[in-house]
C-alpha cells in the first residue's frame, strides 16, 4: 500500500517527498452508547482504515485528492475552514485541522494531500473517525506539535461535536489514537484512564459482518438517543447525587422507573445493565472465559434490540443469522441504525458459520452481507 500511495502522489502532484500514514478503524466489542453516559466502553482498532500521504506547500493552500470521493483535486485554504455540502467527505478533515488552530496550534504552512481509504463507509467501523486522527497526526507530526495521543482524540472529538454537529462520545477517537497490536482497550470514558487488554481468544475468532445497509437518518437518531439520556440525568442527577448515567446502582435503577417516561427508562435501562456487562467482559476475557464473553455480547445486542431501540431488521436478522449458524456471540457495534455485526465464532467453524449465515441473511433481506476478519493494530501511526 506504501508504494501505491507514493505513486500516485507523484502522479498527483509531481512530487517525491511525501510520509505516508495510516489510521485505523475499530470495532467496538461490548460497551455500546456508553461513551457519552460516563462509563466503560472495549473497543480495538481495525487493519481496515485510512492511508494518507502528505508534504508541506510555501503557502496556506490544501490540496486533497480523496480516493473514492474524488474526482480531481480539491482545494481550501487554511483561512477559510468552513463547510462544503457538496463535498461533505472534506468536511472531516476541515473540521481536524480547525480543531487544532481552535487549540491554539501554530499551523504556518499548507499540504499536498492523497488518502485512500479500505473501509467501508457509513459502516459502523469509525471511518470518520479514522479521517479525523490522520488528519491530525499528520500535522502534529509536520509541524512537530507533540500534542498527546489523548489530546488528539480530544481534538478528535471535537470535531464531530463542534463541526460535523454529532454529539458522539470519545470512544472512537481515544481507540484509534492509542491502540496497541493484539490488544482491546478497556476505556474510562469519565477520566480517560485505559488499561490494555490482550485479545488472545484461544480457539476463537472475531469476525466482523456488514449488514450493508446504508445509515440514513443515522446522526439524527443518535443525537435523539443523546439527548434523553441527558434529560435522563437532569431528573435522576439532582435526586440520587450521581456524576453520569452509568453510576446508577440497581437500587436506584428500580426507584428511577416512576421518575422517567417509559421510553427514557428504557434507554435509562440498557446505560446501567450495559456498563455491567462491559466491566464483566474484560474479566471474562482476562480469565479466558471467552464463551461468557459471548454470551455477554448477545445480551449487549437484546439490550441494543429491545430498550435502546437502535438495530433494525437488518441488524437483527444478521445476529439471527449468525447465531443460528453455529456463531457463540454476537451483536451490533457502533452507533447502530445500519453497519456492522461483531460476532464470536469457534475458529474451526468460522467458514461454515460465514457460509449458512450469508445465505440465510441474503434470502430474508434481499442483499448479501460482506465479512471482514479482526485483526487488532496499533493506533494512528506513521509508516
Ligand atoms: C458512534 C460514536 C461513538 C459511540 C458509538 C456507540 O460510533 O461515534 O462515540 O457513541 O457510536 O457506542
Amino acid at each position: 500500500m506504501k508504494e501505491k500511495m507514493i505513486k500516485q502522489f507523484k502522479k498527483l502532484y509531481d512530487r517525491t517527498d511525501g510520509s505516508v500514514y495510516f489510521s485505523p478503524g475499530r470495532v467496538n466489542l461490548i460497551g455500546e452508547h456508553i461513551d457519552y453516559n460516563g462509563g466503560f466502553v472495549f473497543p480495538c482498532a481495525l487493519s481496515y482504515g485510512t492511508y494518507g500521504i502528505a508534504a508541506m506547500r510555501n503557502d496556506r493552500k490544501i490540496n486533497v485528492f480523496s480516493n473514492p470521493f474524488s474526482k480531481e483535486i480539491y482545494t481550501f485554504d487554511l483561512d477559510h475552514l468552513v463547510k462544503d455540502p457538496k463535498n461533505t467527505w472534506a468536511d472531516y478533515i476541515k473540521g481536524s485541522i480547525k480543531a487544532i488552530i481552535d487549540k491554539g496550534y501554530k499551523i504556518p504552512y499548507g499540504i499536498d494531500l492523497y488518502i485512500e481509504g479500505t473501509l467501508p463507509v457509513n459502516a459502523g467501523l469509525s471511518s470518520s473517525s479514522s479521517l479525523e486522527l490522520l488528519i491530525i497526526y499528520m500535522f502534529d507530526q509536520l509541524n512537530d506539535l507533540h500534542i498527546t495521543r489523548p489530546d488528539m482524540a480530544i481534538l478528535g472529538k471535537d470535531v464531530e461535536n463542534k463541526f460535523i454537529g454529532v454529539n458522539s462520545g470519545i470512544m472512537d477517537q481515544f481507540i484509534i489514537a492509542n491502540a496497541k497490536k493484539d490488544h482491546a482497550i478497556i476505556l474510562n470514558t469519565e477520566t480517560l484512564e485505559y488499561q490494555q487488554i490482550p485479545l488472545y481468544l484461544d480457539t476463537y475468532s472475531l469476525l466482523i459482518v456488514n449488514t450493508n445497509k446504508q445509515r440514513g437518518l443515522a446522526d439524527s437518531k443518535y443525537n435523539e438517543r443523546f439527548k434523553e439520556c441527558q434529560d435522563a440525568l437532569a431528573i435522576l442527577k439532582p435526586k440520587f447525587g450521581i456524576i453520569n448515567l452509568c453510576s446508577l446502582t440497581d437500587e436506584q435503577l428500580k426507584l428511577s422507573k416512576d421518575l422517567l417516561s417509559k421510553t427514557v427508562y428504557k434507554r435509562v435501562t440498557h446505560v446501567q445493565k450495559e456498563q455491567k456487562r462491559t466491566i464483566l467482559s474484560a474479566k471474562a476475557l482476562k480469565e479466558g472465559s471467552i464463551k461468557e464473553f459471548a454470551n455477554l455480547m448477545t445480551s449487549s445486542h437484546m439490550s441494543l434490540k429491545n430498550d435502546y431501540e437502535v438495530t433494525g431488521v437488518e441488524l437483527d436478522t444478521l445476529v439471527d443469522a449468525l447465531l443460528d449458524s453455529g456463531a457463540t456471540g454476537a451483536r451490533m457495534t457502533g452507533a447502530g441504525f445500519g453497519g456492522c455485526v461483531v460476532a464470536i465464532v469457534e475458529t474451526q467453524k468460522f467458514d461454515e458459520v460465514c457460509k449458512k449465515a450469508k445465505e440465510i441473511y441474503t434470502q430474508k433481506i434481499g442483499y448479501e452481507p460482506s465479512f471482514y476478519s479482526v485483526v487488532p493494530e496499533n493506533g494512528v501511526s506513521i509508516i
